[in-house]
């Protein structure tokens, strides 16, 4: 069974969608449309009436709405369903939501946040989740990748098939998160003298026979869509 992604031509890329319940990596520079590519994710999870959760740090559920209401993917209406869970983790709700899960009491380390998280995720019977982003999770991962390391193997572990955002402007620069991960996509965008140049490519994809070409992308009323027949040269 796969996974559809709800961005339209990605899925030819990928033998026609994610396999389930693994952690996929999204990486690119800034603007190069991860977070609307997530949204998309979640949008086709409830669409199909699976429960999605969006893990972050960055902005607050309205301001996420607001940034994809240019979109006609329907991500208002979708997330108002009881499938949809929100967490902002700087947020005192999100903190709160968080510290339920607490098995040793202790909320201050970090050992707790990865527990909290993992244990919230699997209670919810997660089938989709994303995480926005790596940048600011290695905030609260004080020791650095080693706890970044335990974090990405609970998720893998997990039910839910995932999605993390991983920023990346050096396309050489690898992190541990793309190792770990079962499949890392990238995201190009490169200004020409006739505007911004798009672009998609799936790196890896453990158990896929991928294109791993630069396919066109772009963003259109409908959301980001992927031209699985267009290359784009570098
Ligand atoms: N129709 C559109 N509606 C909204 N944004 C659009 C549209 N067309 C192009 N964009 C651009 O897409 C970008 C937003 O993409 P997105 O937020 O998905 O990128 P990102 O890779 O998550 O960026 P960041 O790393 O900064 O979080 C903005 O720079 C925005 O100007
Ligand atoms: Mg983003």
């Amino acid at each position: 069974m796969r996974i559809p992604s709800g961005v339209s031509g990605f899925d030819e890329l990928i033998q026609g969608g994610f396999l389930p319940r693994r952690l996929y990596v999204l990486s690119g520079p800034p603007g190069s449309g991860k977070t609307t590519f997530t949204a998309q994710f979640i949008a086709e999870g409830l669409r199909n009436g699976e429960q999605c959760m969006y893990i972050t740090m960055h902005e607050t559920e309205e301001e996420l709405i607001n940034d994809m209401s240019s979109f006609d993917f329907g991500f208002e209406t979708l997330t108002n369903s009881d499938g949809f869970r929100y967490i902002n983790l700087v947020s005192p709700k999100g903190k709160h939501l968080l510290n339920q899960f607490s098995q040793s009491g202790s909320t201050s380390n970090v050992q707790s946040l990865t527990d909290k998280i993992v244990a919230f995720v699997n209670s919810r019977q997660v089938d989709r989740l994303v995480i926005d982003s790596t940048m600011l999770l290695r905030l609260f991962f004080a020791n650095g990748s080693e706890e970044m390391t335990r974090f990405l193997t609970a998720l893998k572990q997990g039910d839910a098939t995932t999605l993390l955002i991983s920023e990346m402007t050096d396309p050489s620069s690898y992190s541990d998160e793309h190792f770990l991960a079962h499949g890392v996509v990238f995201f190009h965008n490169y200004l020409e003298a006739t505007g911004m140049t798009r672009g998609i490519q799936v790196i890896k994809m453990r158990g896929t026979n991928i294109d791993c070409d630069i396919r066109s992308l772009s963003f259109t009323d409908n959301g980001l869509v992927v031209d699985p027949r267009s290359k784009v040269d570098l």
